[in-house]
């Protein structure tokens, strides 16, 4: 298996996702979707019905199948490898399960610093092959069409608190506990998730990734700035500085840093990942509009009756101003009762709204 050769930096791309990620200009503002593969497509939940989560998404051909489910349905302007954020967990030593109903578990979550010490740092060729293989499959599928593939994976705040929780948290109790008790162990143990997520993610992009996506989903929930800018921030920094000669764009989502979201966005990565929490413009600001973004519909706005969801799509299309670097997305992920037909309408409607 050869991995590709990258285009060199400074060759424009041509798909309006990777223009946009490079704050070129587009004929119309691209648009894909968070959670774009998941329970509210039927399709997906036949598959569901025959495998578990984590058998999709170490079978190469079904987990690339799911990663198209969506593109093809919806026509969108880019496809996000079928994965999860936290399988690389499984190969430093912890067990994880996806319970039904019940969100991830870990059997042996991290209860001391001795356990901090026993975990593994692998590379990802040997641990999460699956992953780069379904990334291999849908750039060689997604080629022709110019539809980029994005890969991801997790920071380091976000993977430590799945690791220490045991599961997902609502108050970060133990993680927050461990990380103020034991900070010594702590930065080992973000450091680790820095090594094995780096190379995670460059494994990606030598994969055939033509983007990158580091998810910090919970750092925002659960810390005060000063928290985040002494036990987390250093550690976002690392990943940051270690995927940026990866070659390819790299987006920075931290959900929920709305009090700090120009020091998490300071912390690196070309793109600014915007969750729903403020207005696009106001959060564009804070990042500087030089940066390009993406979001930040609210993805509950795809609940709503159809007038309602337009209303909120132009609010999103307005405050973005038609600026260049702006790739229309949810601030969070599309949850499984979001109607197909709510997300038929969005595409179409970021379309006709902007093409120029
Ligand atoms: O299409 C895509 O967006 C790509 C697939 C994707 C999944 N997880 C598949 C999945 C992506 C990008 C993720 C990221 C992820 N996973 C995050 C970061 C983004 C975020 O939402 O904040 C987090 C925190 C996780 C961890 C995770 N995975 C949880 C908490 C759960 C259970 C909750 C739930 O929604 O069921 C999962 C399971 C999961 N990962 C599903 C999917 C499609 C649903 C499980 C199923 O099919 O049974």
């Amino acid at each position: 298996m050869s991995d590709r050769a990258e285009a060199p930096r400074d060759a424009e791309p041509t798909s309006l996702v990777l223009r946009a990620f490079r704050g070129l200009p587009v004929e119309r503002t691209p648009v894909w979707l968070l959670r774009q593969a998941g329970r509210y497509m039927p399709e997906y939940r036949a598959l569901r019905g025959r495998h578990s989560l984590l058998e999709l998404i170490r079978t190469p051909e079904l987990a690339a199948e799911v990663t198209l489910l969506p593109v093809d349905a919806f026509g969108l302007d880019a496809a996000i490898v079928f994965a999860d954020i936290l399988p690389p967990l499984v190969g430093m030593g912890l067990e994880l399960d996806f319970a039904e109903g019940d969100g991830p578990r870990i059997a042996n979550r991290i209860e001391s610093t001795r356990d901090v010490d026993l975990l593994a740092v692998p590379p990802a060729e040997e641990t999460l092959a699956g992953t780069l293989e379904a990334i291999r499959i849908v750039r060689d599928e997604l080629e022709s069409r110019g539809t980029p593939v994005i890969g991801f994976a997790g920071a380091p705040f976000t993977l430590a608190s799945y690791a220490i929780e045991g599961g997902t948290s609502r108050d970060f109790t133990r993680t927050k506990a461990f990380m103020l008790s034991e900070p010594a162990a702590w930065k080992r143990l973000l450091t680790k998730l820095v090594t094995v997520q780096a190379d995670y993610l460059r494994a990606q992009a030598a994969a055939g990734a033509q983007a990158l996506q580091v998810f910090d989903s919970w750092a925002g929930r659960a810390l005060a700035r000063e928290d985040y800018l002494r036990h987390v921030a250093p550690s976002n920094r690392e990943l940051f500085a270690a995927i940026a000669s990866a070659g390819v764009p790299v987006v920075n989502f931290s959900l929920g840093v709305g009090s700090y979201l120009t020091e998490a966005a300071a912390c690196g990565g070309d793109v600014v990942g915007l969750d729903w929490q403020l207005p696009l413009d106001e959060a564009w600001e804070a990042v500087g509009f030089e940066r390009p973004v993406q979001g930040n519909l609210d993805p509950a706005s795809l609940l709503a009756p159809r007038r309602e969801l337009e209303a909120r799509i132009d609010e999103v299309l307005e405050r973005a101003a038609g600026r260049p670097g702006h790739v229309f997305n949810v601030g969070h992920g599309l949850v499984p009762a979001t109607p197909p037909d709510s997300v038929r309408r969005l595409v179409e409607r970021v379309r006709e709204r902007t093409s120029r």
